[in-house]
């Protein structure tokens, strides 16, 4: 790491406030600054924590609902066990991991799902934005319809293509959503929080709707940002991600 990566670490007050504190993460002020914003979760919540690791949302989500509340926290990397929050390892975007998720559930809702997903960062940040947006429709396909009426989401994308069309989409299923950036995520972040309340009931939500992915996609192609044809796609390592097309 170099000298500068120390020294900004080191005056980082965030991450100073989060150790001090017991949280694992600087993070874990991201999501204080948006429920005090946008009060997402509520005593008694069931929460699922989507990206949980090392763990400070988790702990977080799991203060808000107290002892009668329940949060899942899912991740591709194992954390350490934090009382009150059941862990399971997986990537959220396969199969058997949204099938574990559902189980777990037993058919009750969820109340309120908070992701602050990140992909493995290629150091491209056209590449690295791309995948983002692609994990996060991925995310929201899977867990809104887990999510009850009234429910919130919230969620961290990589600021950049797509985001237009994920709010669009968010907003033919919830009454409000917004843009938020908490003081604790740096001045210099690409990243911003996209804030979902108060879920839609299905009846209010047009059924011909296709998935958000699909939406999402669509619009980039419509725009030409993205392309199927394979000789102008650009090799992306990892299952996921919208084939980028290159700007000029
Ligand atoms: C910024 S970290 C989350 C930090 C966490 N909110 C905290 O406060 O401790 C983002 C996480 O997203 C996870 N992630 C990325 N892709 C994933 C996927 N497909 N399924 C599950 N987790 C994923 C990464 O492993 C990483 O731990």
């Amino acid at each position: 790491m170099s000298k500068r990566w120390y020294s900004e670490h080191r005056r980082d007050p965030w991450r100073r406030k989060a150790k001090s504190s017991g949280y694992r993460s600087r993070s874990a002020y991201k999501l204080l600054q948006c429920q005090e914003k946008f009060n997402l979760i509520r005593e008694g919540d069931t929460v699922l924590d989507v990206g949980c690791h090392p763990g400070g949302w988790s702990q977080v989500s799991t203060e808000l609902t107290g002892e009668t509340g329940r949060v899942l926290g899912i991740d591709l990397r194992p954390c350490e066990p934090i009382q009150g929050v059941e862990l399971v390892v997986g990537d959220i975007t396969e199969p058997g991991t949204q099938k574990q998720i559902f189980e777990m559930l037993e058919g009750k809702p969820i109340h309120s799902i908070v992701s602050d997903i990140s992909p493995r960062l290629t150091g491209q940040y056209e590449m690295d934005q791309a995948i983002s947006v692609d994990l996060v429709c991925m995310v929201m396909d899977f867990a809104i319809p887990l999510l009850n009426n009234g429910g919130s989401f919230v969620t961290k994308v990589f600021q950049g293509r797509g985001i237009e069309a994920i709010v669009k989409a968010a907003k033919i299923r919830f009454s409000k959503v917004q843009r938020f950036s908490p003081v604790a995520s740096r001045n210099s972040s690409s990243e911003v929080y996209l804030v979902c309340k108060n879920k839609l009931p299905p009846n209010k939500i047009d059924s011909n709707e296709t998935t958000i992915r699909e939406s999402v996609e669509k619009d980039l192609a419509d725009q030409g940002f993205i392309t199927s044809s394979a000789d102008e796609e650009v090799e992306v390592s990892g299952p996921i991600g919208f084939s980028v097309h290159r700007a000029k």
